[in-house]
């Protein structure tokens, strides 16, 4: 393994760590010496951070819709393992329904989590890691934050919100040694991906991604663990697509 991407001594928190990508990114920070907080609304969460390879791992269970989730939940990163230098904003929802049809209940809940949970996750460990002088804050955003996708009404706004968000951010913390970034994915192969795009629907989708497949978890993990690296130190504000050349042609 190459000693650039290495994480001995940081501290990465991580959302939506019980399952998918944040999983994944635990795992594979985990791997590579980082100590990680996952914080999952599963309670499951403590169990898979148990299980991470290293020592120090902490599962916090958590709804981060619930208000002053992201203070409290950074409060305890700070006192049981100190200033965190790696914040991935996983936790999200996609609850599909046609643009006439979609109630307001799961209007509110996918901006709850997709957007607002990231934003005051992002504000609290923003606020620690600009004391410190150093910071790596990554945002799952998706492919359907730059192409319109049938029934995403709700998802597309709350992931195209969470690029103007991650554009702020980055501009008013370049100075101070935090990376703003955010990744956007096609459809990856976890239980919300292969929910949302099951069966023909699923087939249909993979023939229009020149590479003619999904993407895996593993592969958005590697490049989130890129722009969580001090050599990533250059790139701020981007949106990083991983789809496969989906949206490039
Ligand atoms: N899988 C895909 O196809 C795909 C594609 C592009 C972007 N994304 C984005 O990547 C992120 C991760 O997706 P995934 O595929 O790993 O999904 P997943 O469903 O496998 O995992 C998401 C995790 O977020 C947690 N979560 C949901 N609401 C929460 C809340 N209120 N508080 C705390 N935790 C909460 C869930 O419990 C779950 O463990 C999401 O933001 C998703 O929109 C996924």
């Amino acid at each position: 393994m190459s000693e650039d991407l290495r994480f001995a001594e940081r501290i990465a928190v991580v959302t939506g760590a019980a399952s998918g990508i944040g999983r994944t990114v635990a795992h594979h920070f985990a791997e590579r010496g980082a100590r990680v907080v996952g914080v999952d609304l599963m309670d499951q969460v403590e169990e898979v951070m148990a299980e991470l390879p290293g020592s120090g791992h902490r599962g916090i269970r958590k709804d981060l819709t619930s208000p002053d989730a992201a203070s409290q939940v950074m409060q305890v990163v700070q006192e049981e393992a100190g200033t965190p230098h790696i914040l991935v904003n996983s936790a999200g929802i996609a609850l599909l329904d046609p643009a006439t049809e979609v109630p307001a209940e799961r209007w509110q809940a996918t901006i709850d989590v997709n957007l607002s949970a990231s934003f005051y996750m992002a504000q609290a460990a923003g606020r620690l890691m600009l004391e410190a002088g150093y910071g790596r804050i990554i945002n799952l955003a998706s492919q359907a934050a730059v192409v319109g996708l049938d029934q995403h009404a709700a998802y597309c706004a709350s992931k195209a919100a969470i690029v103007g968000l991650t554009r702020v951010l980055s501009l008013e913390w370049a100075r101070r040694g935090v990376t703003v970034n955010a990744v956007s994915p096609t459809v990856v192969e976890t239980p919300l991906g292969l929910k949302a795009w099951a069966g023909e629907k699923g087939e249909r989708a993979k023939a229009q991604i020149p590479v003619g497949r999904f993407a895996q978890p593993e592969e958005v993990a590697a490049l989130i663990a890129f722009l969580a690296s001090d050599q990533a130190a250059m790139i701020t504000g981007e949106n990083v697509l991983i789809d496969g050349g989906f949206t490039s042609v």
